[in-house]
């Protein structure tokens, strides 16, 4: 299954989040990857993003369009109501 879906405001999500090389930041709700993507390419090459779903097509997705990113990236799929543990 093909994930279609347009990040809204990556733009000003990138900015109001700051992120920089080394940091590690949390996308709770990952979809088609497009805000991951974008917080990806700017946390390398030592920064961590963990990237949670609860639906499992937005997962494999991930896994595609993060691809570049894989040393980067840790995926849960799972319900961001389980944060804590998932940390
Ligand atoms: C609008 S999409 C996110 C789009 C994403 N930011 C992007 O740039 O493509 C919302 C996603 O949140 C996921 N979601 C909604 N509630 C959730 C929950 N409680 N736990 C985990 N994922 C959830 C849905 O499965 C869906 O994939």
């Amino acid at each position: 299954m093909s994930y279609k879906h347009i990040s809204v405001m990556p733009a000003e999500v990138l900015e109001c989040l700051n992120c920089r090389p080394g940091k590690i930041y949390v996308d709770c709700t990952l979809g088609g990857s497009g805000h991951a993507g974008a917080i990806a390419e700017k946390i390398i090459p030592d920064g961590l993003l963990i990237g949670i779903d609860q639906d499992k097509n937005a997962i494999k997705n991930a896994e595609n369009v993060l691809k570049p990113y894989e040393q980067n990236i840790r995926l849960f799929h799972d319900n961001f109501i389980n944060l804590p543990e998932i940390l």
